[in-house]
């Protein structure tokens, strides 16, 4: 068997041990004679799947009793809209952009109903820093607050510390003012405490499990304010009362992030991944920082990160020649994103220390060769 060396940004590597269970289960899920995606919904086999998930969900992120945790479609594309239909019922809300995404987020709020934007960090088309949280001008009033977390594509993340500089700072200016976070990419990668967000979305292919599924956690408070004429399947009340089942879920992508969670688990939990997370992470921005310019990454060191490393080599034929040495050698998914170019590589949960070895020694082979 050939597995390569997957740095994708997502669709993204999932465990070995996880796609070898659902290989062995594939036809035949616990002698039901019939593979899970194969089988009602409302059955009791995949019943039993969908409410482990769940819990084992909410013992991984410790998920307070007054949180749903809804499992849904779309994307997190979709999330950008049914935020705001669901939420600021034609008042405004507040946007912080840091990045590519938080930036189509703030768009499509904006189509759809008040959206202000507290503040972009943008500077000559790049995003390489985070606000001082202390000094936003937010709003009162808003019916929320949005922010992505981790920005996939410029590789900016909002870490623990920086994230209680934004709680106390929101809590002291807006208090009744709910965070609503996109942690599509970083979810799952260290423990959280939920308690300081009214909502998190994240889409499964990083972290979770494949594309088509969609996490939402939700406040059980902001239930139950969808805006009038909001189609039934995206008011999240609906989906809350009917256990994510209102209409079809996507069955076997809930079924591999249940083993995901049951693998997450069995590694020690958030706690445990977070630390192997960050010494994947410090070896490969030290190979970048120790190669004498070579690799460069210019994202804020306060943020860089953890997930998703972008760096650039000295022009754009040197990225073009090291993605292509890359491919031969056994690795995929190092392209950067179209818009920014360069290299990225992103180190989700299931990207093993090895991986991240064995790309290290590219590396220095590559400049080595062409340095
Ligand atoms: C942070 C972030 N938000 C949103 C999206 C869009 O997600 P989807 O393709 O699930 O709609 C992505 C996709 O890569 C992402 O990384």
């Amino acid at each position: 068997m050939t597995r390569a060396w997957n740095f994708s940004a997502g669709p993204a590597a999932l465990p070995l041990e996880v796609l070898q269970q659902a290989r062995e289960e594939l036809t035949d899920w616990h002698g039901i004679g019939a593979g899970i995606m194969e089988v009602s919904h409302r059955g009791k086999a995949f019943t039993g799947v969908i409410e482990t998930a769940e819990a084992d969900l909410r013992e991984l992120l410790a998920i307070p009793e007054n949180y749903k945790a809804l499992f849904l479609q779309g994307g997190q594309t979709l999330q950008f809209a049914q935020v705001p239909m669901n939420l600021s019922a034609g008042g405004s809300a507040d946007y912080l952009v840091t990045g590519a995404w938080s930036q189509k987020a703030y768009e499509e709020a904006a189509r759809i109903g008040g959206a202000r934007l507290v503040a972009t960090t943008e500077n000559n088309g790049k995003f390489l820093r985070l606000p001082d949280f202390a000094n936003l001008p937010f709003d009162r009033e808003a019916a929320y607050f949005h922010l992505c977390t981790n920005e996939t594509i410029h590789g900016v993340e909002v870490h623990e510390d920086s994230e209680t500089k934004l709680f106390e700072a929101i809590s002291a200016v807006a208090p009744g003012v709910p965070l609503v976070a996109d942690m599509s990419s970083h979810i799952l990668s260290r423990p959280l405490d939920v308690r300081r967000y009214g909502l998190i979305s994240a889409g499964a292919q990083k972290n979770i499990g494949p594309s088509g599924l969609t996490l939402v956690i939700i406040r059980e408070d902001l239930l139950g304010r969808a805006a009038a004429g909001v189609p039934t399947l995206l008011d999240y009340r609906n989906q809350a009362d009917h256990g994510s089942m209102r209409n079809t879920p996507s069955t076997f992508a809930i079924y591999i992030a249940g083993l995901v969670f049951k693998w997450l688990k069995a590694r020690g939990g958030l706690a445990a991944i977070a630390a192997l997370g960050r010494e994947k992470a410090r070896r490969l921005y030290a190979a970048i920082d120790g190669s004498g310019g070579f690799y460069k990454n210019p994202v804020d060191p306060a943020c860089r990160s953890t997930m998703n490393v972008p760096f650039t080599l000295p022009d754009a034929g040197l990225e073009a020649l090291f993605v292509k040495e890359s491919e031969a050698a056994g690795f995929i998914g190092l392209k950067g994103h179209k818009s920014v170019g360069g290299i990225r590589a992103s180190l989700y949960n299931a990207v093993p220390m090895e991986a991240v070895e064995a790309l290290l020694r590219f590396m220095e082979d590559f400049r080595a060769a062409r340095g």
